[in-house]
């Protein structure tokens, strides 16, 4: 239906009206550094057909204005579509996605994403440039951040789930419209360079890198960004591989195509095409229907067609999709925003809880020596430290644009407000601010502070030590600042920024109880505070009420269950460190001629899925239903799993399997199932798993094309991608 309307609409438009349609503008409020402006106006712009969507308008009242241009002066009366990258939220912030993924939880996620889609459609918002996911497999890559991590199984649930967030379900659709980011490899970028090319093979690609993709084309994305950098030398944004062959043929993807910003343009930058007509008729060729920022499409499309290089189907091809996705939206019948100046603090009020609980959830609990945590709630004198603890805007985490900072909880608030009988101080000791310089200071995270001097410098520190030791319990508040897990925020070490680590091993050295809450969105080198912090969680980027959730955590209000979505290696120089690889000839429990590295151990310092809890819990019985299956049979594995210690808790359940042998040598282990329970103590339950065609089916090069092979398989189930608990099943011919 919406193709009809489509269709029709199509047979009344001129070539410009068309072109305009593919063209998506940024809309920036104030001029942001090094980005050219407009020499026509937004309102001439709209006024001449020339913007089918806008980005990064986000105000209301401006929404409706220039919406109101296009339904009543243009003459089609197309409405516009805004777009915005509304990654973790809107007026509330969410947990960053990876901390999502921490929970493993894809309830949460598609909570999240509803919520976000409800904020922002408010605003007169219709269209986010969400998820993003790419697997990361190198933390040094800043944008690991708004990914699941490393995993295709664990990154395709969470794909589903926020499309369907966002979306709303098949049969109750919301008026929101997703986009799966960014098509494809993006975060296999080469040194976790941000926008450096990518080279993937194609088994890399359909094993591991589309899996998400599958996900949540079959969830019904509206839209797919291609992304920036070259994959095996061909700019995504021009790449008829990836867009036309694998998405649209073999995935089956009906939806439209935008660009990444400026990336059309950017195809003679990346040395691909001639000139920006060049570029424009590769784009199109490829399959971006929409041109985000650039404006090569709206300067040079209908010169290609006048020329007969784009037929008038082709270009109909392009533009259908878009007027279908308005007419799937509503926004023919609904174009306007509905906000008041009440609605920001109306939807705060209303989210705030559901984000406190989400966030607890996400927490990751590294290292718990001795039950330090959780902490009494007598406890008399709590000293705050670290350049981490006072910061609202930092908890909102990269990406948190239309969120502000004084609506957010920092640490150190939170504590208080739970510990209202205890004296809780804070002391930022040492600056990140000098280890980052951004130019867009403020916009994605909190403003950077002035640097200290010197002096100043020695001072800060002093006051953090004598707090320390004037006080029975320290809770350090390290990391990175939102804005270093951003694009373009790449390191090249994966230390502490700044003098964090002096700050702390001086604080150590105090003989104090100390607890590492660690907020960043990559894992860090923990290799000394894993030896010698006996504390250390970690809480992510957690979103408008992190500070809140934390002190929940702290003191057992709420019990950590976030298990880590990647590989924490011990060092930069151990990357990539992934669970999911293959074996060599010389496995790495052999002694000599084996693949390690002579000063750092090859295993990871807390491995994928890993994560303690304040309780414990055993998982046992694993049973499998048969141990051999048909080719086309499904065998399904059972374990009981029981909660062993004193506290309600939730452990995650998880399950990987192994092909033995086949057409090719598959990973050491493969996530392929995990369920989040929560058990009160002493209680038990049966988790049940199914090892079917899904999950054996794997692309293999030497058969070029999908396989369900008969082998021999490992199953193991358990809490970590380290679990023990084993048995094997056959499948035959
Ligand atoms: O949506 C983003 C994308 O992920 C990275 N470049 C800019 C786009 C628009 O903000």
């Amino acid at each position: 239906k919406d193709n009809e309307r489509a269709n029709a609409l199509l047979k009344q438009m001129t070539t410009e009206e068309k072109v305009g349609q593919l063209n998506q503008p940024f809309f920036f409020p104030v001029p942001v550094p090094g980005m050219k402006t407009d020499t026509v106006s937004y309102e001439d712009r709209v006024r001449r057909g020339e913007v089918g969507s806008f980005l990064f308008l986000t105000d209301p009242k401006k929404i409706n204005e220039l919406q109101k241009i296009a339904l009543t002066e243009t003459r089609l009366h197309i409405p516009i579509l805004f777009g915005f990258d509304v990654i973790h939220g809107f007026d509330t912030e969410w947990p960053v996605p990876i901390a999502t993924a921490a929970s493993w939880d894809p309830a949460q996620a598609e909570a999240g994403q509803a919520m976000a889609a409800e904020e922002a459609g408010h605003a007169g918002l219709r269209w986010s440039f969400a998820p993003m996911l790419d697997i990361a497999r190198d933390p040094r890559w800043g944008r690991i951040s708004e990914g699941a991590g490393e995993d295709p199984y664990l990154g395709a649930a969470m794909a589903r789930a926020q499309v369907f967030g966002f979306q709303g379900r098949p049969g109750s659709p919301r008026p929101f419209m997703a986009t799966i980011k960014h098509f494809a490899g993006y975060g296999a970028a080469e040194g976790g360079r941000d926008y450096d090319a990518a080279y993937i093979s194609e088994e890399e690609l359909q094993n591991v890198y589309l899996p998400p993709f599958r996900a949540g084309v079959e969830a019904g994305a509206g839209t797919v960004m291609s992304a920036y950098m070259d994959l095996n030398d061909v700019p995504a944004a021009g790449n008829i591989h990836l867009l036309h062959d694998l998405l649209r043929e073999q995935m089956g993807f009906k939806g439209f195509v935008v660009s990444d910003a400026f990336a059309v343009g950017s195809l003679v930058t990346q040395g691909f095409a001639k000139d920006r007509l060049d570029a424009a008729g590769r784009g199109a060729a490829a399959g971006v229907n929409m041109d985000m920022g650039s404006g090569t499409y709206l300067e040079n499309l209908k010169k290609l067609v006048d020329a007969g290089k784009v037929s008038q189907a082709q270009l109909d091809e392009l533009v259908r999709p878009i007027l279908a996705a308005k007419y799937h939206l509503g926004l023919f019948e609904h174009p306007y925003a509905d906000a008041t100046d009440g609605t920001h603090v109306e939807m705060l009020a209303k989210h705030r809880a559901a984000e406190r609980t989400a966030a607890a959830r996400t927490a990751v609990l590294l290292r718990n020596e001795g039950g330090v945590l959780p902490l009494s709630k007598s406890v008399k004198k709590v000293a705050v430290i670290g350049p981490l603890g006072n910061s609202g805007a930092d908890m909102n985490g990269p990406w948190s644009l239309t969120a502000k900072g004084e609506d957010s909880v920092s640490v150190y608030a939170g504590i208080k407000a739970k510990l209202q009988s205890a004296d809780v101080e804070f002391a930022e000791g040492v600056q990140i601010a000098k280890a980052f310089p951004s130019s867009f200071d403020g916009l994605f995270g909190a403003k950077l502070e002035t640097p200290w001097s010197g002096d100043e410098a020695a001072s800060e520190m002093k006051k953090a030590l004598d707090l320390a030791s004037s006080s029975d319990v320290v809770v350090m508040t390290l990391g990175e600042l939102a804005g270093m897990d951003f694009e373009y925020s790449s390191r090249s070490s994966l230390m502490l920024p700044g003098k964090q680590q002096e700050l702390l091993e001086k604080i150590q050295a105090m003989g104090k109880p100390v607890v590492l809450l660690l907020f960043s969105t990559r894992p860090l080198d923990l290799q000394w505070a894993s030896e010698h912090i006996p504390a250390i969680m970690d809480c992510y980027f957690g979103g408008t009420e992190a500070g809140n959730a934390v002190a929940d955590l702290l003191v057992g209000d709420a019990v950590p269950g976030g298990k880590l979505p990647v590989s924490w290696p011990r060092a930069a120089g151990q990357i990539p460190v992934y669970y999911a690889h293959t074996e060599s000839h010389k496995p790495y429990d052999s002694k000599e001629f084996t693949s390690r590295y002579w000063d750092v151990e090859t295993s990871p310092l807390y491995p994928f899925g890993y994560g303690l809890s304040y309780s414990t819990f055993t998982i046992s019985d694993l049973k499998l239903s048969a141990k051999s299956s048909p080719v086309n049979g499904a065998i399904k594995a059972t374990a009981m799993i029981t909660n062993t210690g004193a506290v309600a808790a939730d452990e995650v359940v998880q399950l990987y399997i192994h092909q033995k042998y086949g057409s090719a040598s598959r990973p050491v282990r493969e996530l392929k199932g995990f369920e989040r329970v929560t058990l009160k103590p002493g209680e038990k339950r049966e988790v049940t798993f199914t090892i079917g065609h899904d999950e054996r089916n794997y692309w293999s090069a030497a058969k070029n094309g999908w396989v369900v092979e008969p082998s021999e398989f490992d199953v193991w189930v358990g809490d970590s991608s380290a679990a023990t608990l084993h048995d094997s099943f056959i499948v035959a011919e």
